[in-house]
């Protein structure tokens, strides 16, 4: 239509020039994207500022959800503003978009878990983790004894209290100095940035490891803690007191998304091999007795912890954290989980939907 108004004369001056503008334009958006304006795009062909439109939208949403409250069985967390609320999306090609309060540093809790399993896995290979610990659900919360009494692997999987407590076990210390530095160093590693204990976190759950340091002895007692059990419990629990911002989890999510390599350093943190193994694991576990539920209705593999933290993988594409402690019965964030199943039903991220 423009050829013929440009061939009939009707068309002259500024509004000739309009119309060839646009029909180059026309012409240069269908053609094919290069590798790098794809990349820029990011991993759903969304622009950087889609991406950033769509945390917004979800802190908008969802940041007067006034369910669940702050876990208090650690009294350090019943202290933390309840009203705190972030969301990051990092990408697998390094790209992070955040609303709300993500720069607060809170306490990693359960959400270490997977990392440090990743690490074992990535150590002693897939099978040390099947064999010592365990890779079944147990639908049971997090820290039940009766999972160990029940189950013939007793740890069950690394993703309770008593697996996680077993995985520390597993890191190859000579000192309870070096597991520490073994734990902490590796949540580093994933982060990209030097993570440290929080020590009033650290302080209070350590004061109230009681049902841990049950669990810690049970496990001795049926010889599947690899370790002293009060040196592995009290690793474990700085670990699970380690600071971390949602933009920190994020990346930490994202170097799982991009198998392995920390998509900002640019590091490999684990083995390939082993990611899939590990979100496979944090798909059926990763939200203990609501496990089912969360597959059901968000189909990512995820991470939660008693902090309010919880990180979700998209595999090669993404990773979506957010941030705010008030927790449902289970000990898993309410703002977050809506959040985050918001940002991967407007993606289409499930694993369950093709792509
Ligand atoms: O061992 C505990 O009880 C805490 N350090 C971690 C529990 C936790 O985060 C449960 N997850 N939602």
């Amino acid at each position: 239509m423009a050829r013929v108004a440009l061939a009939s004369g009707a068309c002259r001056g500024p509004r000739r020039f309009a119309v060839v503008f646009f029909v180059l334009a026309a012409a240069i958006a269908s053609l094919p994207l290069t590798a790098e304006q794809a990349v820029a795009r990011g991993p759903f062909g969304e622009s950087r500022s889609a991406l950033q439109k769509l945390v917004d939208e979800a802190y908008a949403k969802f940041k007067d959800v006034q369910e669940g409250k702050n876990a208090d069985y650690i009294p350090a967390l019943a202290k933390v503003p309840s009203q705190l609320f972030g969301i990051v999306i990092a990408t697998a090609d390094g790209k992070v978009v955040a609303a709300g309060d993500v720069d607060y540093t809170f306490a990693i809790e359960s959400v270490s878990k997977p990392f440090t399993m990743a690490r074992i896995m990535d150590q002693q290979g897939y099978e040390a983790v099947r064999d010592k610990i365990g890779v079944e659900p147990t639908g049971l919360p997090f820290n039940s004894k009766m999972a160990i009494e029940l189950y013939k692997a007793r740890s069950v999987n690394p993703l309770v209290n008593a697996g996680a407590i077993a995985a520390v076990s597993m890191l190859p210390a000579k000192t309870e100095a070096e597991r520490s530095a073994m734990a902490i160093d590796n949540l580093s590693q994933f982060a990209g940035a030097k993570l440290t204990v929080m020590k009033d976190i650290f302080d209070s759950e350590y004061a109230s490891a009681w049902s841990n340091r049950a669990i810690a002895n049970l496990l001795y007692n049926y010889e599947r803690l690899y370790s002293d059990p009060e040196e592995a419990m009290k690793v474990y629990t700085e670990q699970c007191s380690v600071g971390v911002t949602a933009k920190q989890l994020a990346i930490m999510g994202a170097t799982l998304a991009n198998g392995g390599v920390n998509p900002v350093t640019k590091k490999r943190v684990v083995k390939e091999e082993i990611v899939d193994e590990v979100l496979a694991v944090m798909l059926t576990a990763g939200f203990y007795d609501e496990s089912g539920r969360w597959s059901a209705e968000a189909g990512l593999p995820a991470k939660t912890g008693v902090g309010g933290g919880i990180v979700a993988v998209v595999p090669g594409r993404l990773a979506i954290a957010s941030f705010s402690p008030p927790v449902n019965e289970a000990g898993n964030s309410v703002r977050a989980q809506l959040a985050i199943k918001y940002i991967a039903s407007r993606l289409g991220a499930s694993i369950f939907v093709g792509h």
